[in-house]
C-alpha cells in the first residue's frame, strides 16, 4: 500500500476490537518514528508516554469525555509536552548535542545563545504553545506510519490536560499533557469506518500565489 492509499485507508477509530492486540515491536518501530521527527532548534521538548497499566488507563476514561477507547485499545501513548523549559534544559541539551557528536561542548556556544535568547523571549505561556506544536508534530509523524504499518488509530485531544497531568504523576516529572492515541485493530462493529472521508477541497486547502 502507497502512502496515499495509506492515508485513505486510516481513520480516527471510535471503537478498537478488545480481542486484537498490536505486538509492542510494532510500537516501538512507530515510537522510532516519532522519536525521528524534526522539531523547532532540534529541541524536542516533549514526552511520548507510554502508559502501560490498565488500571491507570481506566483512570483516565472519566476524564475523557467518557472515551472508553483510552482504555480499551490495545495500547495507549499520551504526548506531553515539558514545562521546564530554561537555560539549564538548553545546557543539558547542548551537553548531548556534544556527546553525539563528539565535539567540544562549547561548539555549541552560539547555538546555545540563540536557543536561550528564542526561549528567553517566551512567557510560558508562549513556550507551552511552542512545545505542544512540536508534540503534535511527532504525532502527526506516527499516526502516518501506523498508517502505512496497518495499525489503527484515533487521534485524541478530548480529555482534560489537569486531570491526565494529576492521575500520570506529570506535575512532578515537569510534563503536561497534550494529545493522546490509541492504537490498535479497528472493530467490525465500528460503523465510522465505513463514512465517506470528509475533506475541504484540494484546492481549498492547497493554494498557489
Ligand atoms: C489533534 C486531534 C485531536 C483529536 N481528538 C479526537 C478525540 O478526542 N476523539 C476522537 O474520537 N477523535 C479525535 N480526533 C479525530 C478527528 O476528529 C478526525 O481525525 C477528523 O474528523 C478527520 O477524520 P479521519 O481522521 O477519520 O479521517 C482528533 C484528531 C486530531 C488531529
Amino acid at each position: 500500500m502507497n502512502l496515499l492509499d495509506a492515508m485513505n485507508w486510516r481513520y480516527a477509530v471510535k471503537a478498537f476490537d478488545p480481542e486484537k492486540t498490536v505486538a509492542d515491536e510494532k510500537i516501538e518501530h512507530l515510537l522510532k518514528v516519532a522519536h525521528l521527527a524534526p522539531t523547532s532548534m532540534g529541541q524536542q521538548p516533549f514526552v511520548i508516554l507510554w502508559v502501560k497499566n490498565p488500571e491507570v488507563r481506566k483512570q483516565l476514561v472519566p476524564h475523557s469525555y467518557g472515551q472508553e477507547k483510552v482504555a480499551t485499545s490495545s495500547h495507549l501513548l499520551v504526548f506531553c509536552a515539558k514545562t521546564n523549559l530554561n537555560d539549564a534544559s538548553v545546557d543539558a541539551f547542548m551537553q548531548h548535542a556534544a556527546s553525539v557528536s563528539g565535539q567540544p561542548v562549547s561548539t555549541y556556544d552560539g547555538f546555545s545563545g540563540m536557543v536561550k535568547g528564542f526561549l528567553g523571549m517566551m512567557t510560558e505561556e508562549m513556550k507551552l504553545g511552542w512545545a505542544s506544536r512540536q508534540a503534535y508534530l511527532a504525532m502527526g509523524s506516527l499516526l502516518t506510519a501506523a498508517a502505512i504499518e496497518q495499525v489503527d488509530s484515533c487521534p485524541m485531544e478530548g480529555f482534560m490536560p489537569s486531570a491526565y497531568d494529576e492521575v500520570l504523576g506529570l506535575k512532578e516529572k515537569n510534563l503536561t499533557a497534550i494529545c493522546a492515541i490509541s492504537l490498535g485493530y479497528r472493530s467490525a462493529d465500528d460503523a465510522t469506518q465505513h463514512y465517506p472521508k470528509i475533506r475541504l477541497p484540494y484546492e481549498a486547502i492547497i493554494q498557489t500565489v
